[in-house]
């Protein structure tokens, strides 16, 4: 049975932090699963980890569904959520076949998408057909153009704005905010103030949750690391060596040895080389 929506939206109400992650295949999933996480976000943010594009917004529902599809093979008890790529949310028919996909075809539980006031229909029309919805407030990465990269609510206008907009959504029905790329006080507030966990990321310390990216928090990069990311391991440095490591024992000849061979009977061999006419093989009789 996996975690459903109560057991997260509990965690908040027993003052019980969040810790989210990002995957985007099987075998990180399986990982993230065993190290005890409640929770996977699927995140558009597979265009530029995986995929290499320079935004999010290349990244297709087939891209996505692909990749939650994987992830859900990795896991049986975490909750997972599919991310909404870019205009794949554009009005409430367009919002409700793509979140449709991510659950019957990706297999996700819940589906997570961008923007306050403006997604209002989308997100009451989801959670009316039943399809939880996580929302994402602050810096919007399929905003970029638009916003740039760089906190988001440090006027007066713009900090109502956002908490406008939490609390919206929070009425509109979503189960839980992510806050990016906020000032630490208005995150605090927004937690405050609705009554669904907020899950931060640049967001400070004061949200009920936490969520990462996977390749920036294990340091899969070789050169950058966000500003609100802490590595909790260079994984890059120990990849590189492992490969080079081989590539030299391939290079020297010292791998493989017949500790990683099978082996067969010389007869066989023989006789196998008999009947294609070709000579025995060198050193036998
Ligand atoms: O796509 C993503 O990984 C995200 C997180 C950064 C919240 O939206």
């Amino acid at each position: 049975m996996r975690v459903q929506i109560a057991d997260i939206q509990k965690m908040k109400q027993q003052g019980e932090h969040i810790a989210m992650i990002t995957a985007y295949d099987y075998t990180s999933a399986q990982l993230v699963e065993r190290a005890g996480l409640p929770v996977i976000l699927v995140g558009d943010t597979l265009g530029q980890v995986v995929l290499g594009h320079p935004t999010t917004l290349p990244v297709t529902l087939d891209d996505m569904i692909h990749h939650t599809r994987a992830v859900v093979r990795g896991t049986q008890r975490t909750l997972i959520i599919g991310d909404m790529p870019f205009l794949t949310y554009s009005n409430v028919e367009q919002a409700v076949a793509s979140a449709g996909r991510f659950l019957q075809e990706g297999g996700a539980q819940a589906v997570k998408l961008e923007g306050g006031k403006p997604v209002l229909p989308v997100v009451r029309k989801l959670v009316d057909l039943g399809i939880p919805v996580m929302g994402h407030l602050g810096f919007t990465p399929q905003s970029v153009h638009r916003l740039g990269i760089q906190v988001q609510g440090k006027d007066v206008d713009r900090a109502a704005n956002l908490i406008d907009d939490a609390l919206a959504l929070d009425l509109a029905g979503v189960f839980a905010i992510v806050l990016e790329l906020i000032p630490a006080e208005l995150a605090r507030e927004i937690t405050r103030l609705v009554r669904v966990p907020t899950i931060g990321i640049g967001a400070g310390p004061w949200c009920d949750g936490q969520v990462q990216v996977f390749h920036d928090m294990l340091g899969l990069f070789t050169d950058f690391v966000p500003r609100h990311t802490r590595r909790y391991a260079t994984l890059s440095e120990t990849i590189m060596a492992a490969v080079q490591g081989y590539a030299s024992e391939v290079r020297g000849g010292q791998f493989p040895t017949m500790a990683q061979s099978s082996t067969m009977d010389e007869p066989v061999l023989q006789e196998a080389l008999r009947r294609c006419g070709v000579p025995p093989a060198l050193g036998d009789v």
